[in-house]
């Protein structure tokens, strides 16, 4: 997906400076390409090119740029190949329109045809070009850009959202259908993004936007229409709580290990949610329902899976994790009104949940709850409830501290609806709560600083190791998934996440001398695993462990370094604690490679399309 920042100036003259620091905030989201346009005199000065907006900028200028309104593009492409001419922002047929969007239009060819059949000169192949096309298409005919920009929209199929202007006059439009988009209203000027962190440079006065509405700004004003009739809706900018230095690094080399080093804080934070009085409210949403599925996506899944052990663990209760993508044709036969879609996405804006939450509300199959981290994002304005996951913005594409959040919120709620429904013992269930609340957050800091080091070591002895396992068990299976992912996504090796016992069955084959599985452990699964660690030994393979030092593991491993201990804690909290030394592996690992583990290449924050 992609990210959007316009912005309107009653002053300013250079409003290219002000477009890189605001849009730079979006990287997360596109970094395939970069690009700005800008009015100077009524003329339009679009400037953009493939790489990231730091190369970019050097290149072209981009923060030299003159003007009192523009909007800037980051790209993750979909439609073309990351070039130049693909890239956005871009003009429509006359060159008095600039404009650029996030998203993916279905129609993208059948409309491109249309219009170049109506003599339209098209330039690229992004369909995000078509954006443009479709707003000067309208203009033609009724003269009018607000208008234009209005009926633009009949021709437009999918998810999007587009943010355009015209060179002559002082206001930039946007649009919001199906991807995400938020203004924001500061002094004598205004702005329009795909995300907050890159309004928050400007103002923290925002004004939230739904699918469906249109946003006309002007340097005084952000005014929100109905895109359907045209009606204006009076909506309120409201101070958000999200403050600017989530977008900064804080003095730390990436956002991944700021946001690793955040997780103590996080624990204390979310567990104050859980303790707060919507708990019996969520967990009643469980309790009221006849079939409960956790959806997810990415590390959000692995932490679904992680959660789906916890439910039946404390609960008895049978909740079933599912892939977004996969949910339709695996799941969708069984839902009916009684069912509960648990829909885990950080960003609240993940194409492959949002089509889960529009399938459920459509067809009236049930209630959606959603655990999200994003306030005012399309999950949490259209699910029947949400937790809010209170982890500040995570700005590293690879997730830490929101995958940590979400296996906190489910082994709570599992437990609670333990003590409830009576599969859990009262006492046993307030020790587990009690630990949660009391060891939790400091425990995770003593597993940061006990495992740093060890995981630093061991990166260095996985550099040249192309591919590898990593093994979990029980509670630890959506674990081991998790830390398999953080060494795909951003050290590029392979390394496949799966359940230990199943090794045994195909996959052990690729064991030859040396190679290396991890195997994640709890304290009460480890006389099971040592099973399946035998089996990797005995071939020559080697053997890494994380978890708990346990006497009985010690004669698995080579040396010290292959094993990566936590802290002692209750069993329950081992699963919480051992993704921490996976984290921190991958992170150096992947600096040590050269990698920057916060724009692993290819990928993006959140994705916005199918
Ligand atoms: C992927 C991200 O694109 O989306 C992952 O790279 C993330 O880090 C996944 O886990 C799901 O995102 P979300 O916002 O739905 O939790």
């Amino acid at each position: 997906m992609c990210g959007i920042t316009g912005i309107v100036s009653q002053n300013r003259t250079d409003i290219g400076q002000i477009l890189v620091e605001c849009s730079s905030k979006l990287t997360y989201r596109g970094y395939d390409s970069v690009g700005i346009a800008t009015v100077v005199n009524g003329m339009v000065d679009l400037r953009k090119d493939v790489g990231k907006i730091e190369d970019v900028n050097e290149e072209l200028g981009l923060s030299k740029m003159k003007g009192d309104r523009g909007i800037a593009q980051l790209r993750w492409a979909t439609y073309g190949a990351p070039t130049k001419t693909n890239a956005q922002p871009h003009f429509g047929c006359s060159r008095d329109f600039y404009g650029a969007h996030n998203g993916n239009l279905h129609n993208y060819y059948e409309y491109r045809r249309e219009l170049m059949e109506t003599g339209h000169h098209i330039r690229s192949e992004n369909d995000g070009e078509l954006c443009v096309h479709a707003v000067d298409k309208y203009y033609e005919q009724t003269d009018d850009m607000f208008e234009a920009v209005r009926c633009s929209t009949r021709d437009l199929q999918g998810a999007f959202a587009y943010a355009v202007g015209r060179a002559d006059e002082k206001k930039i439009y946007a649009v919001k259908m199906g991807s995400s988009l938020v203004a924001g209203i500061a002094e004598h000027e205004t702005i329009v993004s795909s995300d907050l962190p890159s309004i928050l440079p400007l103002t923290n006065n925002v004004v939230y936007l739904q699918d469906g509405e249109m946003v006309e700004l002007t340097p005084d004003s952000v005014r929100v229409f109905r895109v359907e009739d045209g009606k204006e809706l009076h909506r309120e900018a409201e101070i958000t709580s999200v403050d600017s230095s989530a977008a900064e690094k804080g003095g730390y080399p990436h956002f991944m290990l700021k946001e690793i080093n955040e997780q103590p804080q996080v624990a204390e934070d979310v567990l104050g949610v859980l303790e707060g009085p919507k708990s019996d409210k969520w967990i009643q949403m469980i309790e009221n329902s006849n079939r409960q599925y956790l959806v997810a996506c990415g590390s959000s899944y692995n932490a679904g899976i992680v959660g789906s052990y916890y439910f039946n663990r404390l609960a008895g209760v049978p909740i079933i994790p599912a892939i977004g993508g996969q949910f339709e044709p695996l799941y969708g036969k069984t839902l009916d009104e009684d069912s509960l879609c648990i829909l885990v996405s950080q960003s609240g804006e993940t194409k492959d949940i949002i089509n889960v939450l529009n399938r459920v509300k459509n067809d009236d199959l049930g209630k959606t709850l959603g655990v999200l981290n994003v306030i005012g994002s399309t999950l949490m304005f259209n699910a029947d409830a949400y937790i809010p996951m209170v982890c500040g913005y995570e700005v590293s594409v690879p997730a830490t501290k929101t995958y940590f959040s979400q296996t906190i919120i489910f082994a709570y709620l599992a437990a609670k609806l333990g003590v409830r429904n009576g599969h859990l013992d009262p006492r046993e269930g307030e020790q587990f709560i009690s630990a949660l609340k009391k060891n939790l957050p400091r425990l995770t800091k003593d597993t940061m600083n006990k495992s740093g080091i060890l995981a630093k070591e061991l990166a260095r002895t996985l550099i040249d190791v192309p591919d590898l396992y990593c093994l979990g068990y029980g509670l630890t299976d959506g674990v081991a998934r998790e830390g398999a992912l953080k060494i795909k996504e951003i050290c590029y090796n392979h390394c496949e996440g799966m359940y230990s016992s199943e090794f045994k069955h195909g996959p052990l084959s690729i064991v030859t001398d040396e190679y290396p599985v991890f195997f994640v452990t709890t304290t009460e699964d480890s006389w099971m695993i040592i099973n399946h660690i035998n089996e990797v030994t005995c071939r020559g393979g080697r053997a890494i462990i994380v978890g708990e030092k346990e006497d009985k593991l010690l004669p698995y491993v080579d040396n010290d370094g292959d094993y990566l201990a936590v802290p002692k804690s209750p069993v329950l909290l081992n699963p919480l604690i051992d993704v921490i030394p996976l984290q921190l592996l991958s992170y150096y690992l992947s600096v040590d490679k050269g990698i920057n583990p916060d724009l692993p290449r290819n990928l993006s924050k959140t994705l916005t399309v199918d």
